[in-house]
């Protein structure tokens, strides 16, 4: 599979094209075509000593727009404040069958603490913001909101987390069930439809709230 990470120069986009690239050809996007390749030998870097000839993909870099229309799935790996710039560019150009992946959170932090933006704003979570730029809401599947970038980055450390995966379409949503599954020792749980990805979404402010009070490292979520 073509796996496009669009903000893939960020520390998520980093995690999970160096986990999917042991089997997938992972494109990192940026808005900046020198930065996509600069990051995509640096990572390539890690991966060839971390897998060696288990590797059967490999990570390459291009700019956002440029790349989207070679892609089977696209992460979206950007901030929730510039979904719909990016949707809006990339909604009428992507392959007819392309799987979106929405891991975004919208979160702030606040005196509080960091806080869930749609609660706090009455606004829309990032799943049902992207479907409101995207044409097809069937291909859009959110997921990946609760696990660290630095989880993902430690290739030799077995992952014991869940994450949660909304999506409309059964058949479309399995499929990103199958490249969670991919992640050693990550287990995708469904959460049901698109419409119900504000629940995962809102587990991260959360979870960095429980970490930063009580000094837990890069948390993550298990359901017993
Ligand atoms: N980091 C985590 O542990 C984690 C965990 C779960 C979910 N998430 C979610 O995953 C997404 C990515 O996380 P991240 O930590 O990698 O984010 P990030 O580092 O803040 O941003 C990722 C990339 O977005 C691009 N970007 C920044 N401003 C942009 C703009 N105005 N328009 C288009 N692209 C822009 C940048 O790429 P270029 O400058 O190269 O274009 C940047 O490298 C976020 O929505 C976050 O909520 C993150």
């Amino acid at each position: 599979m073509k796996i496009g990470i669009i903000g893939g120069t960020g520390g998520m986009g980093e995690g999970l094209a160096m986990r999917w690239c042991l089997n997938h050809n992972v494109v990192i996007g940026s808005r900046d075509t020198e930065r996509a390749i600069n990051s995509s030998i640096s990572f390539s870097k890690v991966v060839a000593e971390a897998y060696g000839s288990a590797m059967k993909g490999d990570i390459s870099g291009n700019e956002n727009i440029a790349m989207v229309k070679d892609c089977d799935l696209l992460v979206l790996s950007i901030p929730y404040d510039y979904i719909d710039d990016i949707c809006g560019k990339i909604s009428s150009i992507v392959k007819e069958n392309c799987i979106i992946v929405s891991p975004i959170v919208p979160m702030k932090k606040s005196n509080d603490g960091f806080e869930y933006i749609p609660m706090k704003e009455n606004t829309k979570s990032a799943a049902e913001r992207v479907a409101s730029k995207i044409q097809h809401r069937s291909r859009i599947v959110s997921a990946l909101h609760t696990i660290s970038e630095v989880k993902l980055k430690h290739l030799d450390e077995i992952i014991d987390c869940d994450v949660f995966v909304c999506g409309d379409d059964v058949n479309t949503t399995n499929i990103v069930i199958k490249l969670i599954e991919e992640i050693n020792g990550l287990r995708p749980l469904y959460l049901g439809s698109l419409s119900m990805s504000y629940q995962a979404e809102m587990m991260t402010p959360m979870l960095l709230n429980a970490s930063k009070l009580n000094k837990i490292k890069h948390p993550g979520l298990k359901i017993v």
